[in-house]
């Protein structure tokens, strides 16, 4: 029997199918500073006795000094600290100026306004490949009941934003459109001016409505993603879902797909176009999606600066 080849970058993307919540996992270096990083490969382990792990690269600036601390906290962020997620898995100076925190009772920091947080003993540090497993023994939690950071397919989600759609949908009239991506690629409608494909919703399911409107203009099947931005036009009176989407292969009867660094310069029908086109460019350099949430000129970016790694 042959073995399949695995292209790592696919095996990447098919592991990101599976949705995770976002942790930062912490503890305090041989000086007694505080380091950690973004890690969305926590998982329960045992009840009894209590114990958990986390996968950690090698290739971490941090990987002598995690895998030989006696102790570590997980923090399980909530579903507002998209930029908290965003500071710990980049090269930032000091992380922890971004964040309010305390010692947990080990020492290791944990934050402000976290759905929940564990406390761990290091009980083994298992060979994984690329990876190693960091297995904790829990020695001390709390849960604040506050709703997880989803994470999936590299983008963020959260239950308020969901139901921030499903007011949307529910308030006046509804334009929805997509951010379709291939290869990396973006589509757009348009030759002068460019926008994204998008088309009126006047009932029934949005995301249903999307897939209609996106097979028929392009002739390309398409899966729909998680949400993008929602905004309200105020001049005009209209709310806007934009979500993630997918298409296949081949050649769109309408539009066209362009690298994100090529769109410098060109011309696009709204400025909100031109705003989710210069993020999804700037998103996709460091493979990392925000979530916007607001009006079309106030609206709140949950900024990402670029990876410099
Ligand atoms: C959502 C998300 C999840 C991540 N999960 C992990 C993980 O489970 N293990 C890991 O080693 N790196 C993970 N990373 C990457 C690290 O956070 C990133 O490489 C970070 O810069 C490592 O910092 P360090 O080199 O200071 O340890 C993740 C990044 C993101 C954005």
């Amino acid at each position: 029997m042959t073995e399949m080849t695995i292209d790592p970058r696919a095996l990447r993307d098919a592991f990101g199918a599976f949705p995770t919540g976002v942790t930062v996992v912490t503890t305090r270096d041989a000086e007694g500073r505080p380091i950690g990083f973004t890690a969305n490969s926590f998982t329960s382990v045992s009840l009894d006795p209590p114990m958990l792990l986390v996968c950690l690269a090698r290739t971490s600036r941090n990987f002598a000094t995690m895998t030989g601390t006696h102790r570590f906290a997980v923090n399980v962020l909530s579903e507002n600290q998209k930029d908290v997620s965003n500071t710990f898995a980049r090269p930032v100076e000091d992380r922890f100026a971004a964040v309010s925190w305390s010692d947990a009772p080990s020492g290791a920091p944990v934050f402000d306004d976290v759905a929940a947080w564990f406390d761990c003993a290091l009980d083994s540090v298992l060979e994984a490949g690329d990876h190693v497993i960091l297995l904790g023994r829990i020695t001390a939690f709390g849960n604040s009941g506050r709703n997880g950071l989803g994470y999936a397919r590299g983008g963020y989600f959260t239950p308020r934003l969901a139901g921030r759609a499903v007011s949307a949908a529910s308030e006046g009239q509804l334009d929805v459109g997509a951010v379709v991506e291939r290869n990396g690629d973006i589509l757009l409608i348009g030759d002068e001016t460019l926008s994204l494909p998008a088309c009126e919703v006047l009932d029934g399911d949005p995301a249903t409505a999307l897939i209609g409107h996106l097979e028929e203009v392009t002739g390309l099947s398409i899966t729909v993603g998680f949400l993008y931005s929602v905004f309200e036009d105020k001049a005009g009176g209209r709310q806007h879902i934009v979500y993630r989407a997918f298409a296949s292969d081949g050649v769109p009867r309408s539009g066209a797909f362009h690298a994100p660094a090529s769109l410098g310069g060109r011309t696009f029908d709204t400025a909100s176009t031109e705003d989710i086109v210069n993020r999804f460019a700037l998103e996709s350099s460091i493979g990392n999606f925000g979530v916007y949430v607001g009006d079309e000129s106030a609206g709140r970016v949950h900024a990402i600066s670029m990876k410099g790694a």
